[in-house]
């Protein structure tokens, strides 16, 4: 993945900055992102925290770094900014599991249950929701609601390791992260008897089985701050590995590794997210070079979807 020389990231990076500084552009990018998109960002984070600098900003344009859900949700919350995600088709099989469609059919059985919509969810399909979480929040959120029952979107993992904090009943959708969900009790034993006395970290789409044996269950920058502020000299960490970049940089006395390196079902190793790997230095020139490829909503879709995101963004 990594297979640029130093120069020829040196080349991109200039071409960015000078665009950057043309378009009064700002570059987001998820802890997922490949090592030198990262590093030419001018932030990093989890969803949350860049949908939080999405609304701060003061650049006229947005370079969302990540998968489509995310950039949606940056156009969502800032109609008057322009937002380019740069590898356009890079999607998220989970938020692809739910539809508007069959979401209403589900809440026809449950009328006045509130729904709680994971940020990894289209625009269409929050403007149908009640309030947005991430993993870095969920708790809070259905908290927050005071009700005796939620329906959790689209996340069955988020929500049975929700379920296990809050007195709310939630009423879960089936649908899963297809990088997290491939991770096994087995795997994670595997890494443990391989690094005796390292910490193991997890995301919160992992399987319950997986999350029983974490030490710290929490989103990816959750796992940043974990990792800094721990006394732990080592880790196994249950995310996505594009996370390894920034514990890796913030941590260089401490050792982290991957939980596991085994082969995938679609010919990447473990732990690896195709649709975030998708965004490279070369289309980050281009999205800022063409202005490509714009993210909007449709405006009544918009102003829906933004309330179930401004609902969230209240919670401290
Ligand atoms: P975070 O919000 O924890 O960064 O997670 C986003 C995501 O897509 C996890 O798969
Ligand atoms: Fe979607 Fe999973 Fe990739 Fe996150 S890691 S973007 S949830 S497929």
């Amino acid at each position: 993945m990594n297979e640029l020389t130093t120069g020829v990231i040196e080349e991109l990076n200039a071409k960015i900055l000078d665009l950057k500084r043309r378009r009064n552009a700002v570059i987001l990018a998820h802890n997922y992102q490949v090592d030198e998109v990262q590093a030419v960002a001018d932030y990093t984070g989890d969803s949350l925290e860049l949908s939080r600098l999405a609304v701060e900003t003061d650049a006229e344009v947005i370079v969302f770094c990540g998968v489509h859900f995310m950039a949606e949700s940056a156009a969502i919350l800032n109609p008057q900014k322009t937002v380019l995600l740069p590898a356009s088709y890079a999607g998220c099989p989970m938020a692809d599991m739910v539809t508007p469609e069959k979401l209403r059919k589900l809440k026809e059985g449950y009328p006045g249950v509130p729904v709680v919509a994971y940020v990894n969810t289209s625009a269409a399909v929050k403007a149908q929701s009640d309030i947005c979480c991430t993993s870095a929040n969920v708790v809070k959120v259905i908290n927050s609601l005071g009700t005796d029952r939620v329906i959790c979107i689209p996340d069955k993992n988020l929500s049975a390791y929700a379920q296990q904090y809050t007195e709310t009943k939630i009423i879960p959708w089936k649908g899963f992260c297809i990088v997290h969900n491939l991770l096994t009790a087995e795997m994670v034993e595997k890494a443990k008897a391989e690094h005796p006395g390292a910490l193991v970290l997890a995301h919160p789409e992992c399987p319950m089985e997986v999350l029983k044996l974490a030490d710290h269950v929490t989103s990816t920058s959750g796992m940043l701050r974990y990792a800094q502020q721990s006394d732990a000299k080592e880790f196994v960490i249950c995310t996505e590995r594009g996370l390894l970049y920034n514990l890796r940089n913030r941590n260089p006395g401490k050792v982290f590794h991957i939980v596991s390196d085994a082969p995938a079902p679609w010919d990447l190793p473990m732990m690896t997210c195709q649709n975030m790997k998708r965004t490279t230095l070369d289309l980050v020139v281009r999205s800022l070079e063409e202005m490509e490829t714009v993210i909007t909503v449709p405006e009544e879709t918009r102003l829906r979807a933004k309330e179930a995101l401004d609902r969230m963004l209240a919670i401290p």
